[in-house]
């Protein structure tokens, strides 16, 4: 089973979500009243790293990002962290930053490359009502004690006209006072946002927000990488960028493979077909590696030609 698709595209970077839970419930992700919990088949920390070790030894694994839901909320944490180093593979983590004063230490330690924080909005009124729960100035302390201690931070935003419109202008402020990416990611039509209505009510695209930026000075557009699902613009005061899957999709050459908190891989953030491969567990090094090999292969058909459009969200149980 060929492990390279038509396009060309391979499975290089693995996304990792340690739980489906999350603190937060944004309106961007689950309908008003949802809250996500942890799957009852979740694993541990040891079984989820395992299922890693053989799905880098079939794949030669560039990228780790660790996921949730929340991961900094997941009682895996402290193991997978712990597992990390001995991989050699370039780690990041993308999480709200509630806890991240909390744990900025371990993930220092554990060599992580970056942090992505999950912020949409500096005030905290507007906060609330967008994330249901939180505190925005735990989160900013959080980012400020992960800066300290020599950890790469960028944050993501998604824009929501009815949210939080008026927040972008101040969050590109804040982050770019503290030499902060700031990327916005455009509003994806996944789960209860796959109904045309509700996407079209909140949808502000990258033309938009690169105009009402403006006031920061002209923006010059940056080339986007290959593999990369976003590209910057730069201007007077520092860089921002966009993943715009609406404005400039980008699966033609995604690279991305997804694994979720009770072992089944995702071959695309839209869609639901999946492969359970926690029976690799029970198995000898070979076969388990032969398994593998056979359920990549045909996850890897779901990746999309050109851009996606969710079918059901499976966001929440795999992280953006
Ligand atoms: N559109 C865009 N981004 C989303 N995320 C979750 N749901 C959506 C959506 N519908 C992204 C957010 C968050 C990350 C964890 O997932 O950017 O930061």
């Amino acid at each position: 089973m060929s492990l390279i698709d038509g396009q060309g595209r391979q499975f290089k970077s693995l996304r990792i979500s340690l739980t489906s839970a999350c603190n937060y419930a944004c309106d961007y992700c689950v309908p008003e009243g949802t809250l996500l919990k942890a799957s009852p088949e979740a694993l541990s920390g040891e079984d989820l790293m395992r299922l890693v070790s053989l799905l880098h030894r079939v794949l030669g694994l560039s990228k780790l990002r660790l996921t949730g839901g929340e991961p900094l909320i997941a009682p895996n944490l402290k193991t997978v962290l712990r597992a990390i180093p001995e991989l050699g593979i370039d780690t990041s983590v993308t999480t709200n930053a509630q806890f991240l004063s909390r744990h900025c230490q371990d993930i220092a330690r554990a060599g992580l490359s970056g942090v992505n924080v999950s912020l949409d909005a500096l005030d905290p009124e507007v906060f609330r009502v967008l994330a249901k729960s939180g505190d925005v100035g735990t989160v900013l302390q959080g980012i400020e004690d992960a800066l300290a201690l020599g950890l790469r931070v960028k944050v993501n935003t998604v824009p929501m006209r009815t949210k939080n419109r008026d927040q972008l202008a101040p969050l590109f402020d804040w982050c770019s006072q503290r030499g902060i990416e700031l990327r916005f990611i455009e509003l994806m039509r996944m789960g209860h946002l796959s109904n045309p209505a509700a996407f079209e009510a909140d949808f502000i695209s990258e033309a938009e927000i690169v105009d009402l930026l403006s006031e920061f000075g002209p923006a010059t557009q940056q080339p986007r990488e290959a593999n990369s699902t976003s590209y910057s613009y730069l201007n007077e005061r520092g860089k921002f960028g966009f993943i715009s899957n609406e404005s400039a999709p980008f699966c033609s050459d995604c690279d991305r493979l997804r694994l979720s908190s009770d072992g089944r891989i995702f071959g695309c953030i839209s869609s639901t077909h999946n492969r359970d491969i926690r029976p690799a567990l029970a198995m000898e090094t070979a076969d388990a590696l032969a398994f593998i090999q056979e359920a990549l292969g045909d996850t890897l058909k779901s990746k999309q030609p050109v851009r996606f459009s969710g079918e059901q969200t499976i966001m929440q149980i795999i992280g953006g």
